[in-house]
């Protein structure tokens, strides 16, 4: 009994120093930092050149092995990761981290003398945190604001804008009106019937759990008066340069119809081969026909 307490204590030490640690970053990641993950064994005397990186791919639900210079791509972006080893470690390098490096990772142990469940270490995984730009959007007319900085609406109007962003989290959205002193905490500001004290610049604020990645933008809104045409409101505006530009879309189309089927016409009534061969006749540098540009070749070089 006591040979088997030793033993095992024995087996217990050993194996724990066998055990393969991994260490990564302690603090939150935010898109674009560089990320290093070290792994190594307890016991310095088991050779590392045995152990390997591996990421979990979750779309399959496997462990891939990462070593060298290793690349894998997500939506149209690559994922670059470095793998070196030092004397007594095992280091990942991501140069610049992205959303989809959050892994989990792992080391794992070919050596035989490295037996489980010490032959591959704890999975380890860390979020990266990002922010995009905000996007306001107007309720009933979606795309209306992506680049304008003003809204132009008639009193009475009912504006609802939503403030978004893709995000590592949902931020906390806040609005508010330059010169007001309440705070709406929504991503939705909605104006029943604006009237001419609506008139201002409206703020919303996304705030993430990460300070330095939180967003504001801003859009100032003018109410212009009830009986104002149409075309003066930004909805309207939008509608009249839509159609200004499939009007100009159209003459450029009939335009060009006209004029290819002028060339097509003439081609076809004039006499000679349509490949005619003064057209292949070779431009020498020094000959007139030569491009202007080339006249500086004249000049002696010496
Ligand atoms: C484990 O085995 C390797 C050979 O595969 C040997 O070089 C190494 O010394 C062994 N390590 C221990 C701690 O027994
Ligand atoms: C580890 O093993 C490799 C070959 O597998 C050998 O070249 C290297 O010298 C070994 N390192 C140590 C520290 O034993
Ligand atoms: C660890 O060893 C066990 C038994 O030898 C094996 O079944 C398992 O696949 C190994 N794990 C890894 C990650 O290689």
């Amino acid at each position: 009994m006591k040979a088997f307490i030793l033993l095992s204590l024995v087996a217990l030490i050993h194996g724990s120093n066998a055990a393969l640690l991994i260490k990564g970053p302690t603090e939150p990641v935010l898109e674009g930092q560089s990320v290093t993950i070290e792994c190594r064994y307890a016991n310095s005397e088991f050779n590392i050149s045995e152990v390997q990186f591996q990421m979990l791919y979750k779309s399959s639900d496997r462990w891939h092995q990462i070593y060298g210079e290793y690349n894998f791509r997500r939506t149209w972006c690559y994922y670059s990761m470095r793998v070196m080893q030092t004397e007594d470690s095992l280091v990942l390098t991501i140069p610049y981290a992205g959303r989809y490096n959050s892994g989990p990772y792992r080391c794992v142990s070919s050596a035989e003398n490295v037996t489980a469940p010490d032959n591959a270490s704890e999975p380890l995984g860390f979020k990266v945190h990002y922010m995009a730009e905000l996007s306001l959007s107007r309720e009933g007319y979606r795309c209306l604001l992506g680049a304008p900085k003003e809204l132009r609406v008639r009193q009475g109007d009912d504006v609802v804008l939503e403030c978004s962003a893709a995000s590592s989290e949902e931020p906390k959205y806040f609005w508010f009106k330059e010169g007001s002193d309440w705070i709406l905490p929504s991503p939705k500001l909605t104006l029943k019937k604006v009237t001419a004290s609506d008139q201002g610049q409206y703020t919303c604020s996304a705030e993430h759990s990460v300070q330095s990645l939180s967003k504001k933008r801003s859009i100032s809104i003018t109410v212009l008066p009830e009986n104002a045409p149409w075309y003066q409101t930004s909805s309207g505006r939008l509608v009249l340069s839509t159609s200004l530009a499939a009007v100009a879309l159209a003459l450029f189309i009939i335009t060009m119809t006209v004029f290819l089927c002028r060339r097509a016409k003439r081609a076809r009534t004039s006499k000679g081969p349509i490949d005619d061969r003064s057209q292949k006749k070779p431009i020498y540098k020094s000959s007139v026909d030569s491009l202007p540009s080339t006249s500086g070749d004249k000049q002696p070089l010496v």
